[in-house]
């Protein structure tokens, strides 16, 4: 199964929840890959603290032809957890793949055949550029994370749009598996005002759990440990344990 976490909007959670459902999935026993498509690469500053052990990227794999799935592949802390860094290279690539005939099918081209993960997580970047459109293309299934914020559903319809258009004309399986509420500040009433809000939009595709406002998981990136590791005990952890749960049963008939 592959699975894109996207949402055009910047800074709604996607990296959070790409980085902790992944280390989640993997230690309950799940072969996880997550692939960082994101130039920023906050995924892979969150989850490899030796950046200079990264040799290869996701750009070198989207971009050349002889660069196959292995050689960009890391370990992490976590076991079963592996990861293909991003980089800010991965700018020009998206440029360079500008003139390239097949330049949706890219990353699709380059996983479609590995057997070794259960679960294959891809982390965008804030935009509905070629880099998210190579990983729309590939996948099975994609998370929206949604913040609950005001606007929280802005721009949503724009990823929606883009999605039935990649269903349309190049992957006909492609789906919302389900919309996560991030950023959930219970003392604030805003924030279930915008649960129910999104709830009636987006019905029984928003998942039950909700990822809470945590400071540990603002925390957790900057000792480049998913929250797992960095406070295990958190209420961050503990609503990333029942997602990665929620998310399994969503799957347990595949
Ligand atoms: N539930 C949370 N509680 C507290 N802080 C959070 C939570 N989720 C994310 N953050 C913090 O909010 C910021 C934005 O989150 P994140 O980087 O995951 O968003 P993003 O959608 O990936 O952003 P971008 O669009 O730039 O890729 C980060 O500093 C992150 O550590
Ligand atoms: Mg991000």
């Amino acid at each position: 199964m592959i699975i894109t976490v996207a949402n055009q909007k910047g800074g709604v959670g996607k990296t959070d929840l790409a980085v902790n459902l992944s280390s989640h999935l993997a230690f309950l026993g799940k072969k996880i890959l997550l692939i960082d498509l994101d130039p920023q690469a906050n995924a892979t500053d969150y989850l490899l603290p030796e950046k200079n052990k990264i040799k290869k990227t996701s750009a070198d794999l989207l971009i050349s032809d002889k660069i196959r799935l292995q050689d960009v592949v890391l370990e992490t802390q976590i076991k079963n957890l592996h990861i293909v860094p991003g980089h800010h290279s991965l700018n020009a690539a998206q440029v360079e793949l500008m003139n390239d005939v097949g330049m949706q099918f890219r990353l699709k081209r380059k996983i479609r055949k590995t057997k070794s993960y259960d679960y294959i997580i891809i982390d965008t970047p804030p935009s509905l550029g070629m880099l998210t459109v190579n990983a729309l293309t590939a996948s099975d299934h994609v998370l929206v994370p949604v913040q609950t914020h005001y606007f929280a559903t802005d721009g949503v319809e724009k990823l929606m749009s883009t999605i039935n258009a990649i269903k349309k004309e190049i992957n006909p399986k492609i789906d919302v598996k389900g919309y996560v509420l991030t950023m959930y500040d219970k003392r604030n009433k805003l924030s279930s005002a915008i649960e129910k809000l999104v709830r009636k939009k987006f019905g029984e595709k928003v998942l039950k759990t909700h990822i809470p406002v945590n400071v540990e998981l603002t925390k957790a990136p900057i000792y480049h440990k998913p929250v797992i590791l960095h406070s295990k005990s958190s209420r961050g952890a503990y609503a990333y344990m029942n997602l990665a749960k929620e998310f399994l049963s969503l799957y347990k008939d595949n």
